[in-house]
């Protein structure tokens, strides 16, 4: 077996570890939190580069990634930020709560660990915005423990490897168990990056680089003429089918019964036009006229309304009425202006409702 190319011994481990290592020693990125040449990276900017890297890809993160080791070179600078300031800094990269919980860790492993990262996943994991994932790049890449730092693309490069045919969430542990088997004694820190680099610059989702694989005499998928279909996805769930009335209530001077929803449940806090309970049965129309936001002589329109929810399909009767401008309405409802619901912020279902009542 040739050396490595930076001399140091990975040839502990089987073909698959070696060949990964070997080209990585020839291919890995240049990455403003990495070290090369076997020299051990800062834990605090391993731990940053981690959290901003959950967000979004490497190339967006690495000036968010600068501007926040200049204006923060240590944990301690960042620890005694005014939050809204890394809140600022953080602009941009999405999920405020990540930052927030970005100042809370730097602040507990100042307070309770002296400055220092701690070292084992289990202390690793209690940190706020620590999980299983960051717990890992963190022990192997800054600590050189051997542990696993298993995300999508790992999980992508594993799967592929050995075929493994089920969907991710029900091999978790065989997924864990494959990748730690690969782990070599001595590199376990540069095995963790490889295969970061591996999933996101060669073993990509639907055009995989397989010839320029290191692994691709090793791997299953690409053997089988499949790299594309792994990892396998879950099975939808079908949609359930909801079913329901809306009441489309006018005014002779334009204006609609309008109902500002609650701020818990779906449409939270938005405005629509009154609606009866969206079941999954259907129910007979005495029934769904008993929803009515008043009385009037409601008729039914011939069409239906269908929406797609993330969770649910809707198909909603409409029924529509004239109402007496002098007419009295109930404390959750409110008109809209006399030129109709326009102006108003309402969800597509809502306008879908107005659109076929022709308001
Ligand atoms: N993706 C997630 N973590 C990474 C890292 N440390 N290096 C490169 N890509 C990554």
């Amino acid at each position: 077996m040739k050396p490595s190319s930076t001399g140091r011994n990975h040839k502990t481990g089987g073909k698959i570890t070696v060949r990964l290592l070997d080209w990585y020693d020839a291919h890995q990125r240049a990455l403003p939190w990495r070290m090369t040449g076997g020299k051990r990276a800062d834990p605090y900017r391993v731990w940053l580069s981690e959290i901003m890297l959950q967000q979004t890809v490497v190339k967006t993160v690495i000036p968010y990634f600068e501007s926040f080791i200049k204006r923060f070179p240590t944990i301690d600078d960042l620890a005694r930020a005014d939050r809204d300031d890394v809140l600022r800094l953080w602009a941009g990269l999405g999920y405020y709560s990540r930052a927030r919980n970005l100042h809370a860790c730097a602040q507990k492993i100042v307070s309770d660990h002296k400055s220092h990262f701690p070292k084992t996943i289990t202390d690793l994991k209690k940190l706020p915005g620590i999980g299983a994932y960051t717990a890992g790049a963190i022990a192997a890449i800054a600590f050189n423990q051997k542990e696993a730092a298993i995300d999508g693309n790992v999980e992508r490069v594993i799967t592929s490897l050995y075929a493994l045919s089920q969907p991710v969430s029900e091999i978790k542990d065989d997924i864990r168990k494959k990748v730690e088997a690969l782990i070599p004694e001595n590199r376990p820190g540069d095995f963790a990056q490889a295969m970061m680099d591996l999933g996101a610059t060669i073993c990509i989702p639907k055009a995989p680089r397989c010839s320029l694989c290191p692994l691709v005499k090793n791997c299953a998928a690409f053997k089988a003429g499949e790299s594309t279909n792994y990892p396998v996805k879950q099975a939808k769930k079908a949609k359930p089918h909801r079913f329901g009335a809306a009441f489309l209530l006018r005014r002779a001077d334009g204006a609609v019964l309008l109902e500002d929803r609650p701020d818990q449940g779906l449409l939270g806090g938005m405005t629509g036009v009154p609606t009866s309970a969206w079941q999954e049965i259907v129910l007979e129309e005495e029934m769904l006229l008993q929803s009515a936001p008043v009385k009037a002589r409601w008729r039914k329109l011939e069409d239906i309304v269908t929406h797609v929810f993330t969770h649910f399909h809707l198909t909603l009767s409409v029924y529509h009425a004239d109402a007496p401008n002098t007419l009295k309405i109930q404390p959750t409802h409110r008109w809209s202006s006399a030129n109709g619901p326009e102006g108003e912020a309402l969800p597509s279902v809502f306008r879908k409702v107005i659109a076929l009542a022709g308001s």
